[in-house]
Parts: C-alpha cells; structure tokens; sequence
C-alpha cells in the first residue's frame, strides 16, 4: 500500500560538475525501479538543484531540497522560497533535518512554518525527527519524536498532512556508521505511526511513509526493510556515491 521511497541528502557536498555526474550515473543505474517500485529523490544543495532537475528531467527520479523558507517573498536575504523552488522543478523538500536543529538551531516552531508553507505552496515536505544519543540513554526517544511531530505539526490538518512524509534519523546513527537496528527503528516506527493515527486518524497514518535515516548502506537496507513500519530510506554519505545509492533504491523487500 506504501511505495518505498529512497531519498540521498547530498548535505553541502559536491560541485557542479560532480552533481550532474552523480545524478547522471544514479539514473542509469536505477532505470527499472526509480518513479515504478520505489519513489526516488535526490537532495542537492539550493546551488546545483537547477541542473540536477534538468539532468533528471526523464529518469522518474525526483528532486528535492535540503530545506526552504516559510515566506512568499521579500526582504529575507540568503532564503529560498517554495516557489523558487517549485520554479526549478523540485517536488520534496527536507524540513527539520538534525543538522538544521542541532547545528543552526531549527526550533519546531519554525520548522511547523516552513512544512506548512511547503504544503500550501504545493511541495512535499520530508520532516525528519529523531533524538540524541543522551535523549536514547536517558529513555526520552518517545517524549522528543512526540515533541518535534506535534511541534512540526501544529495547526495541520489532515488533509494538509497527506502531503507529508516522515523521516526517522536517531542523531547518534548519522553520519557515525552507528545504524539503529531494524528492531530499534521499528519500535520507533510503530510508535510514530500509533501517534499520527491519534492525531490524524487511522486511513492517514496508515498512508504516510516513514523513512528511516542514519549510516544506511546496501548491506543494511533489506533488514531495516523487511520491518512493517519502515517505508524507505533518507540517506547521507552512502547517496554521495552512484553504485552505493542504487544498490540501496534496488533492495528487496
Ligand atoms: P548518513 O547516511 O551519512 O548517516 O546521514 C543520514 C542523514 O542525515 C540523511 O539525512
């Protein structure tokens, strides 16, 4: 009922050349599953967005950008707004990641801003959630995805909140090589999906895909596939590299 859905989160990599090189090679290397069996998207930095989207403009993979602003337009020197982005043929739109939260410092009331202005403006919103690792050791994994979904979502209906997708990313497993075990992201998983169907009733939480994301690699993607809540992927280091991220979109579930 949920088509898996593989997105790469480029973070601030890559240059011009190597971008459309990338994409290049993602796609011929993901022909017969990207846009069919999976959902595919690629993140690149706002810079390269443009010719990554012409690059992919036939392959059924889709384009999204690493975050957005929440304002039409205006005097808000260095933003992007969904319509610019929308304007260059992106369709996702990260908000929310761990990085934003924790290195620019995203509050969830600015992060429920930029989800609702991405939905309204007409482009899907990613909003990713997870805890760090002290969060993990002191038991309050629960309390702080409660806190960052409702804050997220504040003010959202159900019908807004069918644009969304959710990404699963436990902090301490980005970038570490540190992978949360399929059991440990699938508790996660449930516990998220038995909150929205609180929150947004049953049809909709069982609709909504739930990625999991931290040091994903082709040798751990089928596990974490296997489990029932686990709709896909949000993958850093391992998109950068062509046969890597296609190894990871052509996993069996
Ligand atoms: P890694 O796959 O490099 O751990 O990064 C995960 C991530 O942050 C994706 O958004």
């Amino acid at each position: 009922m949920r088509k898996p859905f593989v997105a790469g989160n480029w973070k601030m990599n890559m240059d011009s050349h190597t971008s459309v090189e990338l994409v290049e090679r993602i796609a011929s290397g993901s022909v017969e599953t990207a846009g069919h069996s999976v959902t595919v998207a690629v993140c690149p930095p706002f810079v390269y967005l443009q010719a990554v989207a012409q690059a992919l403009s036939t392959s059924g993979i889709a384009v999204g950008a690493q975050d957005v602003y929440f304002e039409l337009n205006g005097a808000f020197t260095g933003e992007i707004s969904v319509s610019m982005l929308k304007d260059i043929g992106c369709l996702y739109c990260l908000c929310g990641h761990s990085e934003r939260r924790h290195v620019i410092g995203e509050t969830d009331e600015l992060i429920n801003k930029k989800v609702a202005a991405a939905i309204t403006g007409g482009l899907l919103p990613i909003l990713c959630v997870g805890e760090l690792l002290e969060e993990r050791e002191a038991s309050q994994t629960n309390e702080v995805v409660t806190r960052q979904i409702k804050g997220g979502l504040t003010g959202l209906s159900a019908e807004k909140v069918q644009a969304l997708t959710i990404a699963y990313e436990p902090v301490w497993a980005i970038g570490t090589g540190k992978t949360a075990t399929a059991d440990q992201a699938q508790e996660v998983h449930l516990f998220l999906r038995e909150m929205l169907e609180k929150k947004f009733g049953n049809k909709l939480a069982k609709s909504l895909r739930i990625l999991y994301g931290g040091s994903v690699k082709p040798d751990n993607i089928t596990d974490l596939m296997t489990m029932p809540d686990i709709d896909g992927a949000l993958i850093g280091g391992a998109s950068l590299e062509p046969e890597t991220f296609s190894k990871i979109v052509q996993f069996q579930k």
